[in-house]
């Protein structure tokens, strides 16, 4: 199977670029399966159900959301009524929606999505994400009644990804972090056939302070003095990921490769 992971999609920018690249991408690489992370979609923060909307009429099978799952009120409700969107397993336990699910790719296989929350410098302290990824891993086996399996692991800390990528090895096909917003370049197969990456970085505008305008976070790292709200920064867009080939038999991944199409960073494609 060909595999695209995108990265926290940022605002209009990140949105706007996802509209324009991602359905060509889709037909070019052949893809098998696609998963989007939502989590900062609308104003830079969290998803509303409109924009989970254009998201997958765009070509995503899935959309992954994260710390910021619930900062658009309306999701409380929509992800009730939309299984493609997952949020973290791990994220409350009465939170609604779900944390992972088998979907059925276009060309009939089984795609096992699981995301959680890391614990560490996160704002809120979260439930332990690896025994809650056991769980999910120990009844959906790779290669049985998964023909691949991906986990979005959610954090700060790219020990804490590394950790879940080698905890993870020989029992999902693709680790990749998210929440960062800054790709890292660390793609690679681990020994068991387990494709990682510590982050995906963001689908956003670059020159920008993660996605921000740059202004007030400067401004608030420069004084300590905040003076305005933070608003997700308009240039264009560079989609940031991962791409991933696996063997539907195994689940193993075969090829991984960075991706990133548009605005300012390095280009890289598969
Ligand atoms: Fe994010
Ligand atoms: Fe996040």
């Amino acid at each position: 199977m060909r595999i695209l992971f995108l990265g926290d999609v940022m605002g209009r920018a990140g949105r706007a670029a996802i509209s324009e690249t991602l359905p060509r991408l889709r037909d070019e690489w052949r893809l098998d399966f696609v998963v989007v992370n939502g989590e900062n979609a609308s104003s830079g923060m969290g998803l509303s159900g409109e924009h989970a909307k254009l998201l997958f009429e765009a070509g995503a099978d899935c959309v992954t959301l994260g710390d910021h799952a619930f900062d658009q009120k309306d999701m409380l409700q929509y992800i009730e009524q939309d299984s493609r969107i997952i949020r973290p397993l791990n994220f409350a336990k009465g939170a609604p929606g779900r944390g992972h699910r088998l979907f059925t790719a276009r060309g009939g296989q089984k795609v096992l999505v699981v995301q959680a929350l890391g614990q560490v410098f996160m704002k809120r302290a979260f439930d332990d994400p690896f025994g809650a990824v056991e769980g999910v891993l120990k009844s959906h086996p790779r290669g049985g009644l998964a023909q691949a399996v991906i986990v979005d692991m959610h954090c700060e800390a790219t020990s804490e990804k590394m950790a879940m990528g080698h905890f993870c090895n020989g029992r999902a096909s693709l680790v990749v972090g998210t929440h960062t917003h800054v790709p890292t370049g660390d793609a690679q197969i681990l020994s068991e056939g387990t494709a990682y990456l510590s982050d995906a970085g963001m689908c956003g505008d670059y020159n920008s302070v993660i996605g921000m305008e740059k202004t007030e976070p400067m401004r608030r790292f420069i004084t300590g003095m905040p003076k305005a709200r933070f608003t997700p920064a308009t240039g264009e867009a560079t989609l940031s990921g991962v791409y991933v080939e696996t063997d539907d038999r195994t689940g193993a991944a075969k090829r991984v490769v960075m991706v990133r199409q548009g605005g300012l960073l390095q280009q890289s494609a598969p």
